[in-house]
């Protein structure tokens, strides 16, 4: 027998919303709706988009800085300083256990690399800079991609693709289309210019925490998935891979996703708020 999740909740007596009505048809024909928790208010977004705009800072702060020679770990102070002199928290700092306050992950590293003292950036890396602040409560978390001078053309396609996957994946969000949608989308995309999505990992729902529902998978069949929801607030952040899609995940520190044939992944990720008009971007 199939269960259906009844997710969507009208309190007893209350009169039906259009909104109640909508989602409750999506409910009824069998598709996974949000719970009323999802729903941001506009207070909530609010806070949301202060808190990115604080996440933005680091990152353009960032932008500023990287360069060859520089190592991770200088990224680390960067981003906590900055951080908590403006009133933020990083979010990774201590989540789960993760021992820094921004993810560093050069080349082969997909995602979740921890900043170090001895890795040390040179000419032609790639490199993502993952940073999600807490500023009253409120997360928002995004990730862009540096390129340390010139790489190779195949290394700088790649990080252009992700890019494009990103923004592709916001056009195929619209309010009342599926999270299956968007990953159709970067699939498609990444696949068209000969590369892999990766599958372990995926984007989140966010804002009154680091990981909240949905899972926003980057790969999929259209019309699947969770319904979006005008007033859902998450992230899109596809990791595009050079070969594989699969990954491992480094045995010594726990943390650090690596390509299972170690060539190099390109990620990009927003903090969006769903729209009667389509996705805003918060991390701008
Ligand atoms: N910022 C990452 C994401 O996009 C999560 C990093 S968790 C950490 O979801 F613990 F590794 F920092
Ligand atoms: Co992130
Ligand atoms: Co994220």
């Amino acid at each position: 027998m199939i269960r259906k999740k009844n997710n969507w909740r009208v309190p007893k007596g209350a009169e039906l919303t259009e909104l109640d009505k909508r989602v409750l048809y999506y409910q009824n024909e069998g598709h996974l709706v949000p719970t009323r928790g999802l729903i941001k208010t506009p207070e909530q977004i609010e806070g949301i988009r202060k808190s990115g705009l604080l996440n933005t800072a680091v990152l353009d702060l960032v932008a500023e800085k990287i360069h060859a020679g520089m190592c991770t770990a200088e990224i680390d102070k960067l981003v906590y300083d900055f951080t908590v002199a403006h009133g933020g928290v990083p979010a990774c700092l201590g989540y789960e256990g993760f021992p820094k306050s921004v993810c560093t992950s050069v080349n082969e590293v997909v995602c979740h690399g921890i900043p170090s003292e001895e890795e040390v950036l040179e000419e032609g890396d790639i490199v993502n800079v993952d940073c999600t602040t807490i500023l009253d409560g409120y997360y928002a978390d995004a990730s862009r991609m540096f390129v340390i001078g010139r790489t190779t053309p195949q290394k700088q396609k790649l990080v252009d693709v992700a890019k494009e996957c990103l923004e592709i994946g916001r056009e195929a969000a619209q309010p009342f289309s599926f999270v299956g949608d968007i990953g159709h989308a970067i699939e498609k995309h990444a696949k068209k210019n000969g590369f892999s999505v990766v599958r372990d990992l995926c984007g989140h729902g966010v804002g009154l925490e680091f990981h909240e529902e949905p899972d926003v998978v980057h790969y999929g069949k259209k019309g699947t998935g969770m319904l979006l929801v005008p007033g859902m607030v998450f992230t899109i952040e596809p990791m595009i891979n050079m070969g594989t899609w699969e990954v491992f995940i480094d045995e010594e520190d726990g943390w650090t996703v690596v390509t299972e044939d170690e060539l190099p992944s390109a990620q990009w990720e927003h903090t969006f708020v769903m729209t009667e008009n389509g996705l805003e971007i918060l991390t701008y």
